[in-house]
């Protein structure tokens, strides 16, 4: 993989995950492009990456199609797409408003087919092409988060098992991104001022929160070696592994487990 002159695209590449993954592209001697809501923090990561910046909703097909235009007549076609934005849950499970839920499902799921819709035919044409689906260990074990976030990660993952099915003789490589705890603006980050609203306590309970430089770095590694399962946290391979073997099983200690981490007396 010679990133040298390449153009790459970050999604949510102001803050976060995609800050570390547009660091470190850059570092190869990519030209990275970074795609942001956050208009501040995309011209700050642009700068220190050397790279430029396009303000995008990732969840509109229009603009990721901008996006992608604006990228490739600066910096030529786009040999990396990593597609990595994405939100939490804003309504509450099932009670979440139509609206709620058709946001997330545009933000965390129909994003990564726009992308992939604008890129691959060019990677094709090319016989080469990256693309880095940022999803998370909630695509894999579920485990305790909202709804929402929790059907549009399994559609992430699902799309991007597509795409590597039908496109890896063609010279597409997928990465998977799949962590457990990072410590991003998720988790209550802010990386303007290096602060965290996120408690001693809630942090305990979340187990092992890893930083969003070694997603990158692993990430990184795995779109040199082929690879499509990124797992910065080796429990969620190994819960997954006990999940295939025995579903049953698996969805009755894992219900039990939620419930004691809600308070519950199981
Ligand atoms: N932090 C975690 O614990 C964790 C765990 C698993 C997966 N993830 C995934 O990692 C990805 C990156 O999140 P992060 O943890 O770095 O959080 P973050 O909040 O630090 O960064 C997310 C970035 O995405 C941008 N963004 C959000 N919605 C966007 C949109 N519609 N269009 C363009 N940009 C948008 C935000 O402005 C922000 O800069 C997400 O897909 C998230 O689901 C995070």
């Amino acid at each position: 993989m010679d990133l040298a002159n390449k153009c790459a695209i970050v999604t949510g590449g102001a803050h976060g995950i995609g800050r570390a993954l547009a660091e470190r592209l850059a570092s190869a001697g990519a030209r990275v492009v970074v795609a942001d809501l956050h208009a501040e923090r995309s011209v700050k990561i642009a700068n220190r990456v050397g790279g430029m910046h396009v303000v995008c909703d990732v969840s509109d097909p229009g603009a990721v199609a901008h996006l992608v235009a604006t990228a490739e007549s600066e910096f030529g076609p786009v040999y990396v797409f990593c597609s990595n934005a994405g939100m939490t849950d804003q309504g509450v499970d099932l009670e979440s408003t139509v609206e709620q839920i058709h946001r997330i499902v545009d933000v965390n799921m129909l994003a990564h087919v726009w992308a992939a819709q604008e890129v691959i035919p060019g990677m094709v044409e090319r016989s080469e092409g990256y693309l880095v689906q940022t999803i998370s260990s909630a695509s894999l074990i579920t485990g305790p988060s909202g709804m929402g976030y929790t059907f549009t990660k399994h559609g992430a993952l699902g799309f991007a098992e597509w795409v590597a099915l039908n496109y890896a003789h063609l010279g597409i490589t997928v990465t998977c991104l799949c962590p457990n705890a990072v410590d991003t603006g998720f988790l209550g980050r802010n990386e303007d001022d290096g602060t965290t609203t996120l408690d001693p306590a809630h942090r305990t309970a979340l187990g092992e929160v890893v930083s969003p430089e070694l997603c990158a770095e692993m990430a990184f590694d795995a779109m040199g070696e082929g690879r499509f399962l990124v797992l910065p946290h080796p429990r969620v391979g190994e819960s997954f592994a006990r999940k295939a073997n025995d579903y049953d099983r698996w969805l009755d200690g894992t219900n039990r487990r939620l419930r004691r981490m809600r308070g519950e007396d199981v």
